[in-house]
């Protein structure tokens, strides 16, 4: 798939600020050490919604390929791999992938996650079963959001989980607000998204044909709001 300027805007700023400005924050958020009161209903939140994810991929997935779209330090990878998965871990950071790497448990077999550095959209990283992609388009607008799933359903046979960012009127104050007074570490800016317009999109483009929208849920805690929904071929 050809990325426009807009994903390759985003991305080499997610990179600069995943694999630079926030590593340090990102790589003791994912740990089990002590946070701040506020990181840890972040921590619960993101906890809350790997599980959530993974409830909603088979539990036997011997025969299955995953693809971890922006596995950030490889938890979900981890847990996938755990029921039988063969992994591909994919993200742009490349501090966070060498994390990812020195993290994953010694008794994982060797080689049964693909801890790779690159784009999630790549079509090097194959064909899948499934893809998850847990608060990793979060940061791009709904349309390239809807252009990496459309893309990534062209290769998923099974389905795809992932999250965006729910639209609420407080949410798009608090942008407003931050988009007022910028500082340098902040992160790239969240893209807030209605589920009604990923579903009439979804409806409506046809790279999602024979595809359907299943399960969506919100998991919110204290500074933590994402919104999970899972496309399944039907
Ligand atoms: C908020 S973090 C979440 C990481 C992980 N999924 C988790 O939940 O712990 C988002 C991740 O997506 C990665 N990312 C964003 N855009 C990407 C792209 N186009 N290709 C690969 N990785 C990407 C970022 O580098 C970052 O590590």
């Amino acid at each position: 798939m050809m990325t426009t300027a807009i994903y390759d805007d985003r991305r080499g700023r997610l990179e600069t600020y995943f694999n630079k400005t926030a590593v340090d924050a990102w790589a003791q958020l994912t740990s089990n050490s002590p946070v701040s009161k506020i990181r840890e209903t972040v921590r619960q939140g993101r906890d809350q919604m790997r599980g959530l994810l993974m409830s909603w991929l088979p539990r036997e997935m011997s025969q299955a390929v995953l693809l971890d779209a922006g596995c950030g330090t490889g938890a979900l990878s981890v847990a996938a791999a755990r029921r039988g998965a063969t992994v591909v871990a994919v993200d742009i950071a490349a501090n966070l992938v060498d994390l990812a790497r020195e993290r994953a448990p010694v008794d994982l077999s060797p080689g049964v996650v693909d801890f790779r550095v690159g784009d999630m959209l790549s079509a090097e990283h194959g064909e899948f079963t499934h893809v998850a992609a847990m608060d990793s388009l979060i940061h791009y607008p709904a349309d390239e959001i809807l252009r990496v799933l459309g893309a990534l359903a062209g290769r998923t046979s099974g389905s795809i989980v992932f999250t965006f960012a729910p639209s609420t009127p407080l949410l798009e104050v608090a942008l407003v607000m931050g988009r007022l007074f910028p500082r340098s570490d902040r992160s790239p800016a969240i893209e807030p998204v209605t589920e009604a317009l990923l579903r009439k999109s979804i409806a409506a483009r046809p790279e999602f044909a024979g595809w359907r929208v299943g399960r969506t849920a919100k998991v919110s805690r204290g500074f933590y709001t994402s919104q999970a929904m899972e496309l399944i071929r039907s």
